[in-house]
């Protein structure tokens, strides 16, 4: 899909977020280790681990019925060499994925789990299960040797067999001048408006998250309105007006 039209990426983590995704035509879901923000409340995807990413896996894959679906790998699942990546790469392929995304140059492993027929998604720039390394959720690239190390790590991806990329929280020129230099599509998230695609978690999208981010668009406010409605239902219990007789038999 390169240079053919924008592709359009969310993440997902349930039954019901799939559905709703996949409904909506997005082209590509990610079950994403951001479940550990958004759906474990951890400060960050450290602590996610294989088990918890295949049970998210298989219940958004039966919800997915046209989406490509990705399973993010979590941290520690395929830094510690090329046979405990493509282990665990399988297990996630065995819960529904249809392929796997991992944090950084890990090009050996990348060839090894394309070899045994895995496609893999690469993820540069801001990658968070590096948070404690990069000192906080910190835009990468900004100079020059920074931009580099960026570049250069995408090509290591791109070269070991990747299908696509994502460029995360990366300055605009720079996700420009990798989305050109790659014949691989670039997905970005936080790096404007020149990539080949998006990305965005969807409890950003539904304005569920608690804080926001400015790479972030809300497009209803899901927190107000899901609080409203639930403080609704309270207070018809607490006022006897539900249920009625025409809630019972
Ligand atoms: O885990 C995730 O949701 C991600 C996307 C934000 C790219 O990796």
């Amino acid at each position: 899909m390169k240079g053919d039209r924008p592709i359009v990426c969310l993440t997902a983590y349930d039954f019901p977020s799939g559905q709703w995704a996949d409904a909506a035509g997005v082209d590509l879901i990610l079950v994403g280790d951001s479940l550990g923000n958004v759906v474990q409340g951890q400060s960050t995807t450290i602590p996610v681990t294989v088990e918890e990413m295949a049970y998210h896996t298989r219940i958004v894959a039966r919800a997915v019925r046209q989406a490509l679906l990705v399973t993010d790998m979590p941290f520690g699942s395929f830094q510690s060499g090329v046979n405990a990546a493509v282990e665990n790469a399988v297990t996630l392929m065995k819960g529904g994925a249809e392929a796997v995304k991992l944090e950084g140059p890990y090009a050996d492993e990348i060839r090894a789990m394309c070899k045994a027929g895995i496609p893999v998604m690469g993820h540069v720039g801001m990658t968070p299960q590096s948070y404690h390394q990069f000192g906080g959720f910190k835009v990468q690239g900004r100079e020059v040797e920074e931009g580099e190390r960026v570049l250069d790590e995408a090509r290591q991806i791109a070269d070991a067999g990747a299908f696509a990329i994502v460029l995360e929280l990366i300055p605009i020129d720079l996700a420009r001048f990798i989305t050109d230099t790659l014949d691989i599509p670039t997905i970005g998230i936080g790096a404007g408006p020149h990539c080949d695609g998006q990305i965005q978690v969807l409890h950003d999208v539904l304005g569920l998250s608690e804080g926001m981010f400015r790479h972030a668009k809300r497009y209803i406010e899901g927190r107000e309105l899901l609080g409203k409605a639930i403080e609704e239902y309270a207070e018809d219990v607490r006022a006897a007006r539900f249920p009625t007789r025409e809630h019972g038999f």
